[in-house]
C-alpha cells in the first residue's frame, strides 16, 4: 500500500524520537513492500527561526497533502518570552485545529517488564491495556459563550465557559469508541456527570443509542470522580474508555502513570481531514540533544499511524510487540531504568531505536 507521511519533527527531542519512529516505518514498508513516503516541513521554534511563524503555509500545505501527519514536540524556551499566539507551542494548537480531529486516542498500557516502574503496585496495574477516547472538539474547551474581562481580571466579579455538545459531536466519537471496541476486548466505559449536567445526560442517552449498534460490545456508563478512583484501584477492567473533552484531558493524563513515564505514551487525533499523530510528551529541553529521549512513544505513535492510516493492523501489532520484547530483554532509556537494578542497561535514543528495529526484523 501507498502512504504519504507529513513529518513535522519539530523541536527539543522531537526530530531525535520522530527520527526512530521513521526508522521503524521504512523498515515496516521494505519488509512489506509497501511504498511510505516521508515529506518534512517545519513546525515550532525550528519554523519560527527559519521562516517567522511557529507554523508556516508550506507546512499546511505538506500535511494537509498527507495520508497523515507525524509530528514529534514543539517547545523551545527561546522563544518564551513572545506572545502566546506567536510561541512555538500556537503551531501546534493552529495545525491540529486545522487538520480537524474530533477523536483523540491514547492508550495507557502496563508493560509487565515496567512494572515497578509505575507508583501503582503491579497487583494492581498487571494487565491493564486501556485505550481512551476523548472527544477533542466540543465541550468546555470552545463552548459559547466564553468570557471574562482580560482588562481588570482581578476585579472581574465573573467568568464563563460553556460546556456544550450537539448530538451528532457525540454520536460521531461514540462511534470511533464502539469500532475500535469491537476489535478489542469489546467493552466500553463511557464517562460523565449525569446526576448533575444536563450536557452529560444528552451524552449518556447518545452513547446508549450508539451502543444499540454494537451488540457485541458491553456499554457501561460511569461517573467521572468515581472513575477517577477505579482508574488506580482497577485499571484492568477497562478497555474503551469514552470521555467529553475536559474529562478525558484529565483522566489521560492521570492514567500515564500506569505505564510509568511519559516517554511511553503515544498518541492519535482522527477524524479531521488528516490523521495527526504524536508522543504525548513536550520537547523536553532538560535532556535535548543528550541522547536520554525514550523513542518509545514516538515509535508506539509510528504503530498508530500503521494502524489507523494504513490498515495495516499486523504489523502495528508486531511493532508494538517489539518494543515489549526489548523492554523484556532489559533495555531502558534513562527515564525508564532504576538505578536499582544493574541488569538494566541504559541505552541513547538511537540504540533503543536500534534495539526496537532488530526485534522487528528478527521477529
Ligand atoms: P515535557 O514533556 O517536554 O517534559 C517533561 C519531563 O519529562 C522532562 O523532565 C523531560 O525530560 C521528560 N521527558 C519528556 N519526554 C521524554 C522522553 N521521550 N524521554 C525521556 N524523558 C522525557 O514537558 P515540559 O517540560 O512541561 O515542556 C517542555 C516544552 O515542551 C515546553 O515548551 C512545552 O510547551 C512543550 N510541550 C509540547 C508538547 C507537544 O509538543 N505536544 C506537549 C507538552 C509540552
Ligand atoms: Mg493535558
Amino acid at each position: 500500500m501507498k502512504l504519504k507521511i507529513a513529518v513535522l519533527a519539530g523541536d527539543g527531542i522531537g526530530p531525535e524520537v520522530t527520527h526512530e519512529a521513521t526508522n521503524i516505518l521504512r523498515a515496516v514498508a521494505e519488509f512489506g513492500g509497501h511504498e511510505f513516503t516521508f515529506v518534512e516541513g517545519l513546525i515550532g521554534g525550528v519554523a519560527i527561526t527559519a521562516t517567522g511563524g511557529p507554523l508556516p503555509q508550506e507546512t499546511i500545505d505538506t500535511a494537509l497533502a498527507a495520508d497523515a501527519v507525524l509530528l514529534g514536540a514543539v517547545g523551545d524556551s527561546k522563544y518564551g518570552s513572545l506572545p502566546p499566539d506567536k510561541r512555538p507551542e500556537a503551531g501546534l494548537l493552529q495545525i491540529r485545529q486545522i487538520l480537524g480531529g474530533f477523536a483523540n486516542l491514547r492508550p495507557s498500557i502496563a508493560y509487565p517488564a515496567l512494572a515497578n516502574n509505575s507508583p501503582l503496585r503491579p497487583e494492581i496495574t498487571k494487565g491493564a491495556d486501556i485505550l481512551f477516547v476523548r472527544e477533542l472538539l466540543g465541550g468546555l474547551y470552545f463552548g459559547i459563550p466564553r468570557w471574562w474581562n482580560r482588562d481588570t481580571p482581578v476585579h472581574c466579579e465573573e467568568a464563563i465557559n460553556t460546556m456544550r455538545y450537539t448530538k451528532p459531536e457525540v454520536e460521531r466519537v461514540a462511534k470511533v469508541a464502539f469500532e475500535l471496541a469491537s476489535k478489542r476486548k469489546k467493552k466500553v466505559t463511557s464517562v460523565d456527570k449525569a446526576n448533575v449536567l444536563e450536557v452529560s445526560q444528552l451524552w449518556r442517552a447518545v452513547v446508549t443509542e450508539v451502543a444499540k449498534s454494537y451488540p457485541d460490545v458491553t456499554l457501561e456508563h460511569q461517573l467521572v470522580d468515581s472513575m477517577a478512583m477505579h482508574l488506580m484501584n482497577t485499571p484492568r477492567s477497562f478497555d474503551v474508555v469514552l470521555t467529553e473533552n475536559l474529562f478525558g484531558d484529565i483522566l489521560s493524563d492521570e492514567s500515564g502513570v500506569i505505564t510509568g513515564s511519559l516517554g511511553m505514551l503515544p498518541s492519535a487525533t482522527i477524524g479531521g481531514a488528516v490523521n495527526l499523530y504524536e508522543p504525548v510528551h513536550g520537547s523536553a529541553p532538560d535532556i535535548a540533544g543528550t541522547g536520554k529521549a525514550n523513542p518509545l512513544g514516538a515509535i508506539l505513535t509510528a504503530a498508530m499511524v500503521l494502524r489507523h492510516s494504513a490498515g495495516l493492523d499486523a504489523e502495528a501489532d508486531a511493532v508494538e510487540k517489539a518494543v515489549t520484547t526489548v523492554l523484556e530483554a532489559g533495555h531502558r532509556t534513562a527515564d525508564i531504568a532504576r538505578n536499582t537494578d544493574p541488569a538494566h542497561a541504559v541505552v541513547t535514543t538511537t540504540q533503543m531505536g536500534k534495539l526496537v528495529l532488530e526485534a522487528l526484523t528478527q521477529a
